[in-house]
Formats: C-alpha cells, structure tokens, sequence
C-alpha cells in the first residue's frame, strides 16, 4: 500500500445537515498532516466529470454551521456499471488522488466499495437524515433532521388543538422509521406507522384516537413514516372511522436543511477527523461508525451485510407513551 499524499472528498445522495462539517474536519486534519486534499463536486456524478478543486482552510471556514453540502450532491447511475466505476478510479489516478473519503448512504458507500476494489483507498462516513444504516447508530444529520420535525410538529400540535382536530404527519426516512419513531416519543402522539411494522392495526388506532377524545384529549397527532405514505387517505380514512376533523401534513425537505444541532456538528467533526487518520494508517474500504457509545469502524463489505432492524425497546416504549 502507497503511502498517502492526495485524499479526494465527496458527497453523495441526499444531502444531510453537518456534511460541511464533516468535509471541515477531513480539510483541516489532512493538512495539519501535511496532506493534500481535493473536493470532488457532485459526488459520483461530478467525480466522472472530472469536476475537483483544490481544498484548502479558508474554503472550509464559517461551513459547519451551515446545512447543506458545499461539495454538492448528485445521484449517478453511470457509476453503477463497472465501465463507470473504471473511469471514476482512472479520473482520481489521472488527478494524484490515491486515498477518498466518501460521504453518504449506503448505497455512496457501494461506490466506495468498487473503488477500493479498483486500487483507490477509500473510507465512507454515514450521511443520512434517514438513520438507516445497520452498522451504526448514528448517521450525520439525523439529529438535525429530528429536532426540525419535532419543531414543526409542535407547530401543527398548536393549531391542532386550537380546532380540536386530527393531524395525520408524515415524516421522510426513506424505508426505515426511525425518524417517526422518534418524532413520535418527542411529541407524545397517539400512534405511529412504520415500514418495520407494516401488521399496524388502523381500527386500534382509531379507539385510541377515540378513547384519548373520551378522555379529554382534545387534538391528536399520528405520525406516518414516508416508507408507509398515503397520509391524504389515511386523514380520510380516519376522518371518517373517528367524526374528527383530520388533516395531513407531509414535511417533506424541510427536515434535510437547516443549521445542524452540535450533536450533528461534534459526531460528523469527528468522523471526519477519524477517517483522514484510518486513511493514514493504511486502511481501505472502511467505514465510520458510531456503535455502542463509541465511535469505531467496519469493513465496508461486513457492514453492507449487516440488516437494520428497529429498536424494539424504543418502538414498545413508544407505544406504551400512548394513551389509550
Ligand atoms: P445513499 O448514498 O444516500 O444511499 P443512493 O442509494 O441514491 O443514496 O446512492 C447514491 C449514489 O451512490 C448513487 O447515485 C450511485 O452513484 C452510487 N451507488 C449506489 N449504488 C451503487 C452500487 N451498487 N455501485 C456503485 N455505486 C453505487
Ligand atoms: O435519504 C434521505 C432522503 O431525504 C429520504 O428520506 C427520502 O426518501 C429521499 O432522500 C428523497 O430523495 P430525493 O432528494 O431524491 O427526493
């Protein structure tokens, strides 16, 4: 293994709050090592271009508070295919790139694979508002992501009350609940739909919506995972099954933007620190991840292989918050 004198920088897939801070941290630990770095603009995609810049400290200052990537961000089909992926390792070769931090999903981190496969040394960190990733706990943006929901659901709670309705809210996650799962323990709502618990009981939820009316309660909130979706008839559907007035209200893109929380800014400064030194110790195909209270890191095959199920613990807690 070569030794480490050029490390490129991307990210990749949906964009999640406390990449900048990432890409500040990888910035400023490989030149206080006196390594080289390059941005790759527009992930895979821009990386097939040819698009890359030199990085230096001043480009990296006043990001992290930022949403956001200053590298952009780009889905690219091309670099599915081995000819693409060829050609992303021959444009890093041609460019004095030997090492690259990818910044992503788990589907980055497939290309990140195929390029540690073709001779690139290549670690990936966990970016993702979705906390889909099996190998971690923690994936950057999440926190930012939860905390914007929970912000603009008390919101919606607020007007809620005031007309003493339903709201149905639907929260992003791609095929995973986390980010319902928590949206719902941080709001106290009366029921959740997720993906990983597809045998939901919709006549359970309407006689906890009515036993939680009979109580006193006077508005309701549900929170539907995206990976469930159908919020508009499920608002008619219970509108019609409870006599409440119900509404949805998808969140959509606001929960990927925003400043990131210090939990995303600290987790995501430390990954990227942590990458540039695996990069370092000659590691390829790795992965960062924070598991168990602790931030550590897998080889990128084992942690692709690994399945992510839901806190069990967390969803019965979630349920038992209800009122019933
Ligand atoms: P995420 O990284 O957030 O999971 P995607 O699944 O859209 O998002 O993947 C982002 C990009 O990673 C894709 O557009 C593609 O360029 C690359 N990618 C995804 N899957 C693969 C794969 N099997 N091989 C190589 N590259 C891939
Ligand atoms: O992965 C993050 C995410 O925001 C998911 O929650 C959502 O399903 C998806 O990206 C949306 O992607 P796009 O930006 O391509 O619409």
């Amino acid at each position: 293994m070569g030794e480490v004198k050029t490390i490129g920088v991307l990210t990749s897939g949906g964009d999640a709050p406390g990449m900048n801070a990432a890409i500040r941290a990888v910035v400023m630990t490989a030149l206080a090592s006196g390594i080289e770095v390059k941005g790759i603009m527009r992930g895979y995609a821009g990386l097939l271009n040819g698009e890359i810049i030199d990085m230096d400290e001043k480009m990296v200052s006043e990001i992290m508070r930022k949403g956001g990537t200053i590298l952009y961000t780009a889905r690219c089909k091309e670099f599915m295919t081995p000819e693409g992926q060829e050609k992303g390792a021959q444009v890093l070769r041609d460019n004095g790139i030997d090492s690259l931090i990818v910044i992503g999903g788990d589907g980055s981190f497939k290309g990140a694979q195929a390029l540690s496969n073709l001779g690139i040394n290549t670690v990936a960190l966990p970016g993702t508002i979705d906390l889909d990733i099996a190998c971690t706990d923690y994936t950057i943006g999440f926190d930012t992501a939860v905390n914007t929901a929970v912000d603009a659901i008390d919101k919606i709670q607020d007007t809620s009350t005031s007309h003493e309705r339903c709201s149905i809210i639907e929260v992003m996650g791609r095929n995973a609940g986390y980010i319902a799962l928590w949206c719902n323990i941080a709001n106290g709502a009366d029921g959740i739909l997720i993906p990983e618990k597809e045998e939901f009981d919709e006549q359970d939820l309407v006689e906890t919506i009515l036993n939680n009316r009979k109580k006193g309660k006077t508005h309701h909130i549900i929170i539907n995972a995206e990976g469930i979706g159908e919020s508009n008839r499920l608002a008619k559907r219970l509108e019609a099954a409870t006599g409440i007035e119900t509404r949805a209200t998808i969140l959509g893109y606001i929960q990927r933007g925003g400043r990131p929380t210090a939990k995303d800014r600290v987790y995501a400064s430390t990954m990227g620190a942590y990458a540039v030194d695996l990069l370092l110790g000659g590691a390829t195909n790795r992965v960062i991840a924070y598991k168990s209270g602790q931030f550590t890191d897998y080889d990128i095959n084992e942690a692709l292989a690994m399945k992510k199920t839901i806190d069990e613990y967390q969803f019965l807690v979630s349920r038992m918050l209800v009122q019933h």
